[in-house]
């Protein structure tokens, strides 16, 4: 078994850089590979089966690449298409629902948990599910937020325009009193601070790419699979379209140069 193979993300386009920034600091020395289907991104307004589709192909990039382990970055896919992915892959796959509903029911004293994510996401219920698999007297409060997709790849992280959008898609929370929130999107993050300030100081934002990064570090540690060597990892990013604008948002929301995105040929909308 070679420990130094790369760990596989995938999502549907640059907002699993998140989830990738994430890895990068908490498991400094693996070595990792990415997959952006930035030629059919959104997947959050998408059916299942089209979902579920699509994941089985960004899965397969992956697999050419011998990767030791795959975490699915995108909320939507892990929403509609943990399963699929764990059947056709034949390594551990890690989705970002349960980690995240993990961590959520663990910080929520009252018991009132708010799920914020794409339109497949909230209408898959599977936040929601996971949440009541743990401790089914939690209350959920799922909410859809797909406008916070554009604002944060525009850079509107600062922005009236997405406070104002906030306030509207966050109202029914506060309304719910949840004292937790799970940005159940891989974009969210970005807008971490205009969502803390809308829904007030005292209530806990659980990112669930950071806490499915602590489940995979527990994972691979029990699996005997972490990357032992000491130098620094090797960083490979494979997009579906024309890696421009990739390049360019994907800095943002990594915190850090990216190097060279290589183009994936074959995926057509
Ligand atoms: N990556 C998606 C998610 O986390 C957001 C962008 C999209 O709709 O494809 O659900």
């Amino acid at each position: 078994m070679d420990n130094a193979r790369p760990i596989g993300v995938f999502d549907s386009g640059i907002g699993g850089m998140t989830v990738v920034r994430a890895i990068m600091q908490h498991l400094p020395h693996e070595n990792i590979v990415y997959f952006g289907d930035t030629a059919r991104v959104p997947y959050g307004p998408k059916s299942p089966q089209v979902v579920r589709e699509y994941a089985l192909q960004d899965t397969d990039v992956l697999l050419k690449h011998d990767v030791k382990l795959i975490v699915i970055a995108c909320n939507t896919v892990s929403a509609v298409a943990l399963d699929v992915v764990q059947k056709r892959a034949k390594v551990p796959v890690v989705g970002v629902i349960i980690p995240g509903a993990e961590a959520a029911v663990k910080a929520s004293a009252k018991k009132r948990i708010g799920i914020i994510g794409t339109l497949g996401t909230i209408f898959s219920n599977a936040y929601t599910n996971a949440i009541r698999q743990i401790d089914p007297a939690v209350k959920v409060t799922g909410q859809p937020c797909p406008l916070f997709v554009p604002l944060a790849e525009e850079g509107w992280i600062d922005h009236k325009a997405t406070e104002l959008i906030a306030k509207e898609y966050l109202f029914p929370l506060t309304l719910e009193k949840v004292d937790t929130v799970v940005l159940g999107c891989t974009h969210y993050p970005i807008l971490r601070k205009i969502i803390q300030k809308v829904l007030h100081s005292d209530v806990t934002l659980i990112d669930s790419g950071e806490a499915t990064t602590v489940a995979v570090k527990k994972m691979l540690k029990d699996m005997h699979l972490e990357n032992t060597s000491t130098q620094k990892p090797n960083l490979k990013f494979f997009v579906s379209d024309v890696p421009h604008k990739f390049m360019e948002i994907g800095e943002q929301f990594l915190g850090t140069k990216l190097g060279k995105v290589h183009r994936v040929e074959g995926f057509l909308t």
